[in-house]
């Protein structure tokens, strides 16, 4: 197909499931879970408002407690977690929509409020720089995390695989790993982060394997045509580095190239300014080597959108901030509206405000 023509409304199909445009709504941490880390009341209203998307793609959600990093993020870990996350997929399915549920493990960003005073894992004992998170009793520096000893692996690849099947159990249509923004995948993906010496730690085959063995087993619950994988190349967030950021993540994409995913789904860093130049760490680097259904993510306005589009860099585009504001992203783009503007300080906890109170065209 000349992708000249493709613009923003084209559909698309992903494996089985008919995308009705391009146009995804990014994984939002909100920080509205209810009592037992159940999605909240309000979350089938916030996300089947945004139905209209090619594709919803839910915020983090830990598939084992031992995952969370942050107050009030949802899980899929519990039957009240399956039950609560059913409203949500009922709800975006009688609207229309399509909707993938995004499972993290948190890693080393976590503090031991959330672990039961346990120190939060990651691949080696290194401390996130200048990194807080919000608990219970407030902002609290996170403490260096203790390495997982190589026996422990089996029970992290085990517990995505529980939360995979348990989305399955709530209805989604498919599921993201998040590899990205330095939770524990990303973490031992990067040599920043990962000094071990044991099959996990070392070279990039070493590195990316846990990574790799938790999307073949959520694939093994879902089918690989209904599973994608979320990587943040060259991202910085939670003091992430790599020596060869072209060289690792060009592995782990290749490697996922071979395993036929619904997507993946890649945060291109911003470009730094001033006397460090980057390695090309877009699209254009990464899309000769996926040929599958590539999403691409990270301050899109609709005119960049369309515009990687039609150079068929990108298959499709998530946008966060922009549909955390605008419930009619679709609808507005395709007219050309005006946008609301997101405000940050309700993005985090609080309740219906700044959750489910945008406006749309029709009620502004
Ligand atoms: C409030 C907020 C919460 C976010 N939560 C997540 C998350 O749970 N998982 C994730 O992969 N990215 C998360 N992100 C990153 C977004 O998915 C997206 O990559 C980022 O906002 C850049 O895209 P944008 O410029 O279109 O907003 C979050 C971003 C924001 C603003």
């Amino acid at each position: 197909m000349d992708t000249q023509a493709i613009d923003l409304f084209t559909p698309l199909m992903m494996g089985k499931l008919h995308l009705k445009n391009r146009m995804v709504m990014a994984p939002l941490t909100r920080s509205r879970a209810e009592q037992g880390n159940v999605p909240s009341s309000m979350a089938a209203t916030y996300y089947s408002s945004r139905a209209s998307a090619g594709l919803i793609i839910t915020e983090a959600t830990q598939a084992s407690a031992g995952g969370q990093g942050y107050i009030a993020t949802p899980g899929i870990h519990t039957d009240a977690q399956v039950e609560g996350w059913k409203k949500v997929t009922d709800a975006v399915h009688r609207a229309g929509g399509l909707i993938f549920m995004q499972l993290w493990h948190v890693g080393r960003i976590s503090h031991p409020d959330f672990l039961n005073g346990a120190l939060p894992v990651a691949p080696s004992a290194i401390a996130p720089r200048g990194v807080s998170t919000y608990t219970a009793d407030g902002l609290k520096p996170i403490p260096a995390p203790r390495a997982l000893e190589t026996d422990e692996i089996p029970d992290i690849i085990q517990a995505f695989r529980h939360g995979a099947a348990n989305a399955k159990a709530a209805g989604f249509d498919g599921v993201e790993v998040h590899g990205a923004n330095g939770y524990l995948l990303d973490q031992f993906l990067e040599d920043g982060t990962n000094q071990r010496t044991d099959q996990y730690g070392g070279s990039i085959e070493n590195r990316a394997r846990l990574l790799l063995e938790v999307v073949d087993a959520v694939a093994d619950v879902w089918g690989s045509d209904r599973v994608g994988v979320r990587l943040s190349p060259g991202g910085t967030f939670n003091d992430m580095c790599d020596c060869n950021p072209q060289e690792t993540f060009g592995y782990a994409v290749r490697q996922l190239a071979t395993r036929k995913l619904a997507y993946l789904h890649l945060i291109e860093p911003a470009q730094p300014q001033g006397e460090h130049p980057m390695p090309d760490l877009s699209a254009r680097f990464f899309r000769p080597l996926y040929p599958g259904i590539l999403i691409v993510a990270s301050g899109y306005n609709r005119e960049r959108a369309n515009a990687v589009l039609k150079a068929g860099l990108a298959d499709l585009v998530a946008f966060g901030q922009l549909f955390l504001a605008n419930p009619d992203l679709v609808d507005r783009f395709r007219k050309n509206a005006p946008l609301n503007t997101p405000d940050p300080q309700t993005f985090y906890g609080g309740g219906a405000q700044g959750y489910i109170d945008y406006p749309t065209l029709d009620a502004a």
